[in-house]
């Protein structure tokens, strides 16, 4: 079986010293403990300020416990230029990015990514080396039309258009319903959840590398969404926000 890939996305938390605590705390536990990574890849998308501090703490890739991976939450798809307040791919991959997370439900929302833009982004994160971590997602509205799938496939489709098997293989996708996320969601049940996975397994199974969740997880339901045969991995919002609650979870899923 293929590592399940579990991991987090810190979005705008932790300062510098926040951040370095987090990964000794994590380093830690994943050194003493190595069940806890045993078929999985466990990753970290720090706010890109505490990015190289949290990389410092945890070495070099080849040498991480767990082998941990490090990602941004974001990268511009040019590789330099005049883009006030952007961050291009190669600086990203510069300060340790593994992972470039594309389409996140609050950057389509609040800064105006679209299919476009994520696919410029699918292409540029390839282009330097790193997995795109494509987030795809619909609002509550589109659900309760009964259209949840086919908006996500067109999402999916829409950023990963024309792309050789050699660069889909590299690609996550992580299914975020907008509902689901952060501290006004509700998680998604089993139930709520075998379509869109469906859908998305026949189209990108055996395709892109992994196909994760998002959306509330948390101790109570992350053993049961990873016993659906379509999840493949986690990626977390809150309940991975410290070190403890990510051990947790990596703990849960170690033993389930
Ligand atoms: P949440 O965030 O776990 O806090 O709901 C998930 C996400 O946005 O990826």
């Amino acid at each position: 079986m293929t590592a399940r890939w579990i991991g987090t996305s810190w979005k705008m938390n932790l300062t510098l010293s926040e951040a370095e605590t987090y990964a000794q705390s994590l380093s830690h536990s994943l050194r003493s403990r190595p069940e806890l990574t045993a078929g999985v890849q466990p990753f970290i998308i720090p706010p890109v300020t505490a990015l190289s501090a949290v990389r410092g703490v945890l070495g070099d890739s080849s040498q991480r416990p767990g082998g941990i991976k490090l990602g941004v939450q974001n990268a511009h798809w040019e590789d330099s230029g005049a883009w006030t307040g952007e961050i291009s791919v190669p600086q990203a991959v510069d300060a340790g990015a593994e992972i470039v997370e594309i389409g996140h439900s609050e950057r389509r929302e609040f800064f105006n990514e679209t299919i476009r833009t994520t696919r410029l982004k699918v292409r540029a994160a390839l282009k330097h080396g790193a997995w795109p971590l494509l987030c795809v997602g619909e609002p509550q509205e589109v659900r309760a039309r009964g259209h949840a799938s086919e908006y996500i496939l067109g999402q999916a489709n829409g950023a990963l258009e024309g792309l050789s098997p050699e660069q889909l293989s590299t690609v996550l996708i992580a299914y975020e319903p907008i509902w689901a996320i952060g501290a006004s969601g509700r998680p998604a049940t089993s139930a709520e959840l075998i379509e869109p996975f469906q859908a998305l397994r026949e189209q990108f199974g055996g395709h892109v590398a992994s196909l994760l969740y998002g959306g509330s997880v948390n101790p109570h339901n992350a053993q049961d969404l990873l016993a659906m045969k379509d999840i493949d991995g986690l990626f977390i919002g809150r309940a991975a926000w410290t070190a403890e609650g990510f051990t947790e979870i990596l703990e849960l899923a170690a033993s389930a």
